[in-house]
């Protein structure tokens, strides 16, 4: 089937490139859900959760004291902003998964203030969150041009727009939301994207003690079971299926053969589910799981080794004072 043809829509300063459109949505989700819930382990890719909602549940997380990683995150960016900037002398900044770009502005600074920065080019799968940010970020910093890409990660790398010296950021921990073999795969395609010159900032949480991991996926307000059962709403209000969220509950563990949190929903009795668009009729036993995220846990040696394996090497290593997240930043080698 050919590749539809994105949607650009201009405004002065913004540029938006939808290469998700309603139908690209609805066979994408049909096919990971015909795919996720006929297998005998149920599992779901976590690209779902973020619709509107699922955008605002996040930016909610990232507020709770149990959800570290956010913080350390600035804490590093805060102070290794100017070094970032002067280290990648980039004029633009590529963004991928950038949801609201909070964090995103201490480095936009550090690059406006050294003179650098040109173009921002944010990338999500969450359409209404990218344009929200975008539209902030212009009144906030006057010349600014921002070229934002509505489009996935396993799909549309390819069309982040080129030109300038680029700092690629994944930023948020986002990377460990992919198993080992589509990490490499996403790490393959964001160096395609790469130029020489260009430089990769990689934000990876690290391996902890297990209840420090366990309370920040599991918190005392319950916005994570939320934000973890907003997959079923999306699949209710998308394809018509009639999921009751009260009927699962959130369950979330710390896996360490494989050091990743797993986030599952467990069904809390026997039950039959029906997708309506997909003619499909679900049975979930009582207690059982089906996987909805892994979001896994970095030690240096491992970062190091995946970031050779596709040719990137490590120049800089920083952490937040409590080791408890790194920030990586990496050129082509
Ligand atoms: N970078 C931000 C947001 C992290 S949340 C931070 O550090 O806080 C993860 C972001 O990635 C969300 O905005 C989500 O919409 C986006 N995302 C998740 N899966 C994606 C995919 N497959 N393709 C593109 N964006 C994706
Ligand atoms: C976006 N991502 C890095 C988050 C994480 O920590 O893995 C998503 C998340 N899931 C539950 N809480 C936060």
């Amino acid at each position: 089937m050919p590749t539809p043809k994105p949607t650009r829509l201009h405004r002065r300063d913004l540029t938006v490139d939808v290469h998700l459109d309603p139908e690209w949505f609805d066979r994408t989700l049909r096919q990971d859900v015909l795919d996720g819930l006929t297998s005998e382990f149920k599992e779901l890719p976590p690209k779902w959760f973020y619709d509107d909602r699922g955008s605002a549940l996040f930016d909610e997380i990232t507020r709770l004291d149990e959800y570290y990683p956010t913080e350390a995150e600035r804490t590093i960016l805060r102070s290794r902003a100017d070094e970032i900037a002067i280290a990648t002398g980039a004029d633009t900044l590529v963004e991928l998964g950038s949801g609201t770009a909070d964090k995103t502005r201490v480095l936009l600074d550090a690059m406006s203030r050294f003179g650098l920065l040109e173009c921002y080019v944010p990338f999500d799968v969450s359409e209404g969150i990218l344009r929200a940010s975008s539209v902030e970020l212009l009144t906030e910093y006057p010349g600014l041009r921002i070229h934002g890409v509505v489009g996935d990660f396993e799909h549309h790398l390819a069309d982040i727009p080129t030109g300038g010296t680029q700092v690629i950021a994944l930023l948020g921990g986002t990377i460990g939301n992919f198993g080992p073999i589509s990490r490499k795969a996403l790490l393959t395609d964001i160096v395609s994207t790469m130029h020489p010159g260009d430089q990769f900032l990689l934000g990876t949480d690290l391996v902890k003690d297990p209840s420090r991991l366990v309370a920040a996926y599991d918190d005392s307000r319950g916005i994570t079971a939320e934000f973890n059962k907003n997959l079923l709403h999306v699949l209710n209000h998308r394809l018509g299926a009639d999921f009751d969220p009260t009927r699962f509950e959130h369950v979330a563990r710390f896996d360490d053969t494989d050091e990743w949190m797993d986030l599952r929903l467990r069904s809390l009795e026997d039950q039959t589910v029906r997708v309506a668009d997909l003619d499909l009729d679900v049975h979930f036993a009582r207690g059982e799981e089906m996987r909805t995220e892994i979001s896994a846990k970095f030690r240096r040696s491992g970062v190091v080794s995946e970031l050779a394996a596709v040719g990137l090497t490590l120049e800089r290593w920083w952490t937040d004072p409590q080791g408890d997240y790194a920030l990586s930043l990496s050129t082509l080698r």
